[in-house]
């Protein structure tokens, strides 16, 4: 019998060597004419590459992983199920980042999780157009192109941070005052060092893993944006959280990440709650 040292050996390694052949398709469509087309609404954007990445991690990961569970963005925009059990569960997003994809901005990755007890137990976020790979592993540390994450020197607060936000792709007016009333009350009452967009949640996590950003915010990632990156966080030292500053939810649709504890409970009573529907309801 395998050891779960072993197990684990091999789920990073296949999520590694299946991450790099998504990336490079990625970077062979990237400079191409893309078939886009809208899901939910014109700002929530697909190319047929999110759908073939996703076909051909999945069939990689069900060849190698039969037994397993599989929830993958673009597959439950195709009506299957986001129901999170606690069975080992590979949870895949085959491009975050797709209008940045669309428009030739480099921050795209693939983010391949995997997910036991709820837990995530590996993570692999790869960003081939910049050429980063991020693995993390339960316990085990994480890792950018080789080298170990280790948050050091944290802010002491927020006045001294750099923090990044996302608006998603919803542009309901309601939703949009809500985000920028907290932007504005970050801004005004805290005054940050600055406040970023990359227009990837997995990376903006990952950087808040490799003290690129000190803290990021959202509401609304789902939790293929997050079930890799979570880990990413957590391994070099930082907090993940829910936006009310509770435990962080993989399936909750908000996040703060941040590099210390100190920087969330500054940012959270600030914060104006947004409703959002959970991704398991
Ligand atoms: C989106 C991006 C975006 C974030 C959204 C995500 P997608 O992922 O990460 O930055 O604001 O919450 O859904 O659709 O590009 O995979
Ligand atoms: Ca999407
Ligand atoms: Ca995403
Ligand atoms: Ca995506």
């Amino acid at each position: 019998l395998a050891s779960k040292q072993d197990c684990r050996l091999h789920y990073v390694l296949t999520a590694i060597n299946i991450a790099n052949n998504a990336g490079n398709i990625i970077k062979d469509c990237y400079h191409q004419v893309k078939t886009v087309s809208t899901k939910d609404c014109a700002t929530d954007l697909v190319t047929d590459t999110d759908k073939l990445v996703e076909k051909l991690i999945f069939s990689s990961l069900k060849t190698e992983f039969p037994s397993h569970k599989f929830i993958g963005e673009e597959s439950v925009s195709n009506g299957e199920s986001s129901e999170l059990s606690l069975e080992p569960t590979w949870i895949v997003d085959p491009i975050d980042g797709t209008t940045n994809f669309v428009h030739r901005n480099p921050y795209v990755a693939v983010s391949i999780g995997l997910v036991i007890n709820k837990k995530s137990e590996v993570g692999v976020v790869y960003a081939p157009i910049l050429n980063d790979l991020y693995v993390a592993v339960k316990n085990e540390g994480a890792y950018l192109n080789g080298q170990r994450l280790k948050i050091v020197n944290p802010p002491s607060s927020l006045s001294n941070s750099l923090i990044a936000f996302e608006w998603g792709a919803d542009r309901d007016s309601d939703v949009l005052a809500l985000k920028s009333r907290n932007l504005l009350d970050i801004m005004q009452k805290h005054q940050v060092r600055g406040m970023r967009s990359t227009g990837s949640a997995a990376l903006n996590m990952c950087m808040v893993a490799c003290s690129s950003l000190d803290l990021y915010f959202e509401w609304g990632p789902h939790c293929w944006d997050m079930a890799a990156s979570n880990l990413m966080v957590e391994e070099a030292g930082g907090f993940n959280t829910t936006t009310l500053g509770c435990d962080f939810d993989l399936m909750g649709r908000t996040i703060i990440s941040a590099a210390c504890k100190n920087i969330i409970e500054e940012i959270v009573p600030t914060l104006t709650q947004i409703p959002t529907r959970r991704d398991d309801e």
